[in-house]
Parts: C-alpha cells; sequence; structure tokens
C-alpha cells in the first residue's frame, strides 16, 4: 500500500507506481470521476490482473485512459472531428469516447470488441502516472464488480486490500459518478452511459445524440451496441434498495407508511426532516453534484450501518440527474414505484 497525500505528489511514491504498473503490476488510482484500477493497456498480461481482482466478467471492455492528444492518434483507428471537438471542450475530464480501435489495443483490453472505450482524466494523480510511465492505463473503477464504484480512498482500501499490487491514497473524487460514455464508432453519436459531462452538453457540441436503452432502462442482453457493462447488476449495496418517483410530499407520505426497523431513506437536503427513518440527505434539485459525490459513499455507509431497505428519492432524468437515475434504477434492481 502506498500512501501519498497531495502534497507529496511529486515524491518518489508516484516512481513507484509508474515501477509497478511497467512490471505489469496493477494499482488503485484517484480519478475525479471514481478510484480507478490500473494496468498497461497494452499488456494483456497485465490487463488480466485487474479482471482477476475485481471478479470482473471477461465480455466487459476495460476504458483506456491517457494524458496527451499524441496518445488518442496512436490508440484508436480513427478520429473523427466530433472527436476532437469533444476532447477541445471537455478533455481532460469525466467524458469517455467510444472509436475504432487500433492494432495496438489488445483484445484484454477491449474485450474483443472492435472498438475502445478513451478518456483523458484531469485528477493529478493518474495524470502524473501517465506522463511519468509513458503508459496508456487501461482502468475499470477500483471495486469488486457489481459494488458500488469507490470515490474514497478507504472504501478502495476495503475492497481491494491485498487484491492490488498498490493502491494510492488521495482526497475523495470529486464528481463521484463515473465517466460519460459516447460512441462515435459508427451512425450517430450515441450515449452509452451517462455522467458528469450532460447529454445537453454533449448535444451542444455534437447536435442531437441518440440514448442507448442501457441509459434509462434494462440493457439488452443480446445488443452490442450498449456498454457491455450496463447489462449486469451494477452499483448495487446488499440493502434493497427501492427508487421511488414522485413530489417531496407524496415521498414522505410512503416513508410513513413503510416506516419499520431497518429501513432507511436516502434523499435531497430538506426532505429528511422529520422523516420516520435514518436518512442521508445529499445536495438539491438544484444542485444535483453533491448527490453525485455523495451517491457511492452513502449507499456503502447503508451497508455499513446494516440497513436493509434503502428507500430512494428519485432525481428528475435531466442534467445530471440523468447519471443518477441511471445508477439508482441500476442499485434498486429497477425495482421502481411511481407514487
Ligand atoms: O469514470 C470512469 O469511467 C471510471 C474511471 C476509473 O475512469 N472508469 C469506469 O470503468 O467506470 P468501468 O470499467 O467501471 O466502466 C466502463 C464501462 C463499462 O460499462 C464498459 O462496458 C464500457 O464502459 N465500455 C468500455 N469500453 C467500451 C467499448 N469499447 N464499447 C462500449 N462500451 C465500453
Ligand atoms: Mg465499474
Amino acid at each position: 500500500m502506498i500512501p501519498i497525500g497531495e502534497r507529496t505528489l511529486e515524491a518518489d511514491a508516484i516512481e513507484e507506481v509508474c515501477d509497478i504498473l511497467k512490471g505489469g503490476g496493477i494499482a488503485a488510482l484517484p480519478t475525479e470521476t471514481v478510484y480507478g484500477l490500473a494496468a498497461d493497456a497494452l499488456n494483456p498480461q497485465a490487463v488480466a490482473k485487474i479482471f482477476e481482482a475485481k471478479g470482473r466478467p471477461q465480455d466487459n471492455p476495460l476504458i483506456v485512459h491517457i494524458a496527451a492528444l499524441s496518445m488518442l492518434k496512436e490508440l484508436a483507428a480513427e478520429v473523427p472531428p466530433d472527436a476532437y471537438a469533444l476532447a477541445e471542450r471537455f478533455w481532460p475530464g469525466p467524458l469517455t469516447m467510444v472509436l475504432p480501435k487500433s492494432a495496438r489495443i489488445p483484445d484484454a483490453t477491449s474485450a474483443g470488441l472492435p472498438t475502445v472505450g478513451i478518456r483523458m482524466p484531469s485528477h493529478p494523480v493518474i495524470r502524473a502516472v501517465i506522463e511519468r510511465s509513458g503508459l496508456p492505463l487501461a482502468a475499470p473503477s477500483a471495486n469488486r464488480s457489481g459494488s458500488p464504484s469507490t470515490t474514497t480512498a478507504q472504501h478502495c482500501i476495503d475492497d481491494l486490500s491485498g487484491r492490488v499490487d498498490a493502491i494510492v491514497i488521495s482526497s475523495d473524487c470529486t464528481v463521484g459518478l463515473e465517466s460519460t460514455i459516447v460512441s462515435l464508432a459508427g451512425g450517430r453519436p450515441r450515449l452509452l452511459r451517462p455522467g458528469g459531462v450532460t447529454l445537453e452538453e454533449l448535444e451542444e457540441v455534437l447536435g442531437p445524440v441518440e440514448l442507448d436503452a442501457a441509459v434509462l432502462g434494462r440493457a439488452d442482453p443480446q445488443s452490442r451496441a450498449s456498454a457491455p457493462g450496463m447489462k449486469y447488476r451494477h452499483y448495487a449495496p446488499k440493502a434493497q434498495v427501492r427508487l421511488l418517483l414522485g413530489s417531496s410530499q407524496q415521498y414522505r407520505a410512503y416513508l410513513e407508511a413503510h416506516a419499520a426497523p431497518g429501513a432507511a431513506a436516502l434523499c435531497f437536503h430538506g426532505e429528511e426532516i422529520g422523516l420516520p427513518v435514518p436518512a442521508a440527505a445529499l445536495g438539491t434539485p438544484e444542485r444535483p453534484q453533491e448527490m453525485a459525490q455523495g451517491l457511492f459513499c452513502a449507499l456503502r455507509d447503508f451497508d455499513e450501518k446494516g440497513v436493509q431497505t434503502v428507500y430512494a428519492h428519485c432525481p428528475s432524468p435531466e442534467g445530471l440527474g440523468l447519471a443518477l437515475y441511471n445508477r439508482l434504477i441500476r442499485a434498486a434492481a429497477f425495482d421502481i414505484v411511481k407514487l
């Protein structure tokens, strides 16, 4: 385990992580979205260790993280003008583009797909590691497969301690949800997973963007168009989650009728006052960013407290709310009640 504080970013520890990765090892690193579990994207043996450590299904491809546009040209077979326009506006940041892959990307990384997801993160730790090692880094979220992604060093340690070569300890992730994924690999641009860059922002650059069925519903297991990861049980705490759609008043009335030992509420600030069950209140409808940042922590905290049923008040699926909605319907295994 290698602790690195923000202050000691320049210290030997970054070099040590680079050595681990250059030697074919795996390391958990902070990014601005969630913690990532990184390996050299071009080394199939190293990439295989990620799947092993996470217990990840083999058909689920990895996102490749870069620190410069020159890397994009090496890893994608084609870089359309739309990709440069998106990079200009949103990179470094929480946006992944799916593009036709170049021959340099091994099947282990793309899970045999002809495409590759590429992202340029903004967090200084992962950027420093990519720049100093010179390696493109394959990195899924640093959690055990199926569990909520990790947004704090402690949650990363809880899930992966003893399973990886290093865990870099840093401050909490600021976005808190995984990156937006847009496919530019053919036809109209297509949103595969909503995240910190919103659909509305993408459309300002690209014009109309198609919504993959997995964004608002279940992914079709037969479909090769969606992000394969969207078809798995996902972001799920041990507690059962039920998503409630309706006004604050309807939400409160439902909780009053369903209060029971082991129940808890996940809601916006203000809505928790006077609720008959313990609550995690995060952000407001006007400022959903705080809910995004705290969502995965809250889901993990419920489990630590032994909560059995979480009643989550559903955010409206616009702007960043679309990403929250997408994660919550999966955490709830599609148990959604319209009030
Ligand atoms: O913010 C993030 O994206 C974080 C950090 C670490 O960068 N990474 C992340 O990776 O969330 P992961 O593996 O947990 O989720 C990646 C998703 C999966 O659903 C996967 O199926 C999809 O991206 N994906 C990756 N490559 C793809 C491709 N070529 N085509 C379609 N979907 C792809
Ligand atoms: Mg993940």
